[in-house]
């Protein structure tokens, strides 16, 4: 099966730099070793989908509002990210749980509503350093999938990606080891399993955490590893595309 590499571009890019980096991402990202995602600021959606429409590279949202169309201002509905073809979301990202607050509650509500319209939900799950250092990896990767996997139908289970992204790795530079992840995805798939057979079967688990060319293609050999989210290399196309073993045609 091909990985699924999904840039998350964050707070990043303006009309013209996405126009070169989707040019490049487009040129050199092989859709024959991988599955390609892009997800950039809500207002480039619509550049995002113009550009990338029949080229064989989806693109995402970094998040959604757990509500339905109304009074939320700033937010953004799931109806609305189909205008503009849509096919991934990024719920429950750290620096949205830990830098704006979402809850478990919210985050699975998010998860539900992008799966009620037909699109993937990319979870974001993983532990602070203080839960790390406290021992409570599995109870933090059990209390925010289950809350999630409790509104998701085990029929709908394919449109549901994990990404397992240690909140100490996300932007530090400091990767998990070879045994942290393991043991995390081992966590996520006995999780999955204890609940369904299609979320064992079906969902895939991510990795996320300064991903880099240099370390991706070893990520991407343990066991459970699916695919992996990239922040920061996702915007540089030339990493962005090694990391996915696209041909090295730079
Ligand atoms: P990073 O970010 O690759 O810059 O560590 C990963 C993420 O936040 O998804």
């Amino acid at each position: 099966m091909k990985p699924l590499i999904i840039g998350n571009w964050k707070m990043h890019g303006s009309l013209a730099k996405n126009a070169a980096l989707l040019q490049a991402i487009v040129a050199h990202c092989d859709a024959q070793k991988a599955d390609w995602v892009v997800c950039p600021p809500f207002p480039y959606l619509s550049q995002a989908q113009s550009m990338l429409e029949d080229t064989g590279i989806a693109w995402g949202a970094q998040t959604v509002s757990a509500f339905s169309q109304g009074a939320f201002t700033g937010q953004v509905d799931a109806s609305m990210l189909l205008d503009f073809g849509v096919s991934f979301v990024i719920v429950g990202h750290s620096e949205r749980r830990h830098g704006l607050g979402e809850s478990n509650i919210y985050v699975a509500d998010s998860a539900k509503l992008v799966i009620e319209h037909g699109m993937n939900a990319i979870l974001c799950v993983g532990e602070t350093l203080v839960q790390k250092e406290a021992g409570q990896l599995e109870t933090v990767l059990q209390e925010q999938l289950l809350s999630a996997l409790k509104q998701i139908a085990p029929e709908n289970a394919k449109n549901l990606v994990i990404a397992y992204e240690p909140v100490w790795a996300i932007g530090t530079g400091k990767t998990a080891s070879q045994e942290d992840i393991l043991k995390a995805h081992t966590l996520i798939k006995n999780i999955l399993k204890e609940k369904d057979a299609n979320f064992y079967n079906s969902v895939r688990i991510l990795y996320g955490g300064s991903v880099k060319p240099d370390n991706a293609s070893q990520i991407l050999t343990i066991l459970y590893v699916d695919g992996l989210l990239i922040g920061g290399a996702s915007l540089d196309p030339q990493a962005f595309s090694e990391i996915g073993q696209c041909k090295p045609s730079f």
